[in-house]
């Protein structure tokens, strides 16, 4: 597995992180198993990010990543998020609290604020989020969705610590990041965690079939190549069996040339 510098901390995480959104809504306990499963399968090959929410099921994603990290905790950089709800100062903590139980954890090494919202000042909720810092509940702070206006904002209301990452939607199929975000996030390095980069797995039929073959690789495996194609960026795909795991694993064991990333982008 490759390892990338978070933020400016000097703390590394690995390029392909592990989603976990839809975890825990399962149907059958085999389903349940098959999501464990492949979290665990992950850590094994060294995929230590495990991406997780508030939010997610309810609260039960949390939950399988708690069973997924049993007896290796040490070996996992958890990071979950407080929902847009829980933004006032006294949320924040609280929340925070309920996703360290869910997980079974002391501290979470990331905690992130999934969505921002306008009708809390920043400052109320970055005030909450030093002090879990502080507090030795969590290690680092993040933001998701937010614009470049939005990520500065949230960086002005830090006295002690700062945003390490920001989680934004980033893929073959949705290259918004690019103009703007990204830009800023290498200049300012703040590592910008790529959410849906299978596009909710919508698998791209845009890589040039010369490509998938000379390099042996799946198109899934092609669209999680180039997304992590920039120093700045690590991927959070998510799978919930072992097969889509390890495929997704191996996806950067070698890199394209440059200009083959630059003929998946042109889409030539
Ligand atoms: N911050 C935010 O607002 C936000 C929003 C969305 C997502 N996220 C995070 O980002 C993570 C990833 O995004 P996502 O779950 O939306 O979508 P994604 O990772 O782009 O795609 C997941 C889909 O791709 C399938 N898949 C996985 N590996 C595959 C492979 N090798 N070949 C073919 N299909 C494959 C999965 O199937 P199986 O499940 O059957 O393996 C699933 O249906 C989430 O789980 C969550 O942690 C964050």
């Amino acid at each position: 597995m490759e390892y990338r510098t978070l933020g400016r901390t000097g703390e590394k995480v690995s390029t392909l992180g592990m989603g976990t959104w839809r975890f825990g809504a399962y149907h059958t306990p085999e389903e349940r198993q098959s999501q464990v499963a492949a979290l665990r399968r992950g850590i094994e090959l060294g995929m230590n990010l495990i991406d997780t929410a508030e939010t997610y099921s309810s609260g039960r994603s949390e939950e399988i990543v708690r069973d997924a990290i049993k007896g290796v905790r040490e070996k996992v950089f958890i990071a979950t998020k407080v929902a847009p709800g829980h933004l006032h100062h006294d949320d924040v903590i609280a929340a925070c609290r309920a996703s360290l139980q869910r997980l079974g954890v002391s501290y979470v090494d990331l905690y992130q604020i999934h969505w921002p919202d306008p009708q809390v000042p920043i400052q109320e909720t970055m005030s909450a989020m030093e002090k879990l810092a502080s507090d030795g509940l969590t290690r680092y702070i993040g933001v998701s969705n937010f614009s470049v206006r939005e990520t500065e904002g949230a960086r002005a209301a830090l006295s002690r610590h700062e945003v390490v990452s920001n989680q934004v939607e980033y893929s073959l199929e949705n290259r918004q990041v690019e103009s703007e975000l990204l830009p800023y996030c290498a200049r300012e390095k703040i590592t910008l965690i790529a959410y849906s980069p299978l596009a909710r797995g919508r698998i791209s039929g845009s890589v040039p079939g010369a490509v998938l073959q000379k390099y042996h690789m799946t198109p899934a495996q092609a669209m999680l190549n180039w997304v992590t194609r920039h120093e700045q960026v690590v991927a959070i795909p998510k799978a919930a069996n072992v097969s889509h795991l390890e495929e997704n694993a191996s996806s950067i064991s070698v890199r394209l040339e440059s200009a083959e990333y630059d003929r998946i982008s042109g889409g030539s």
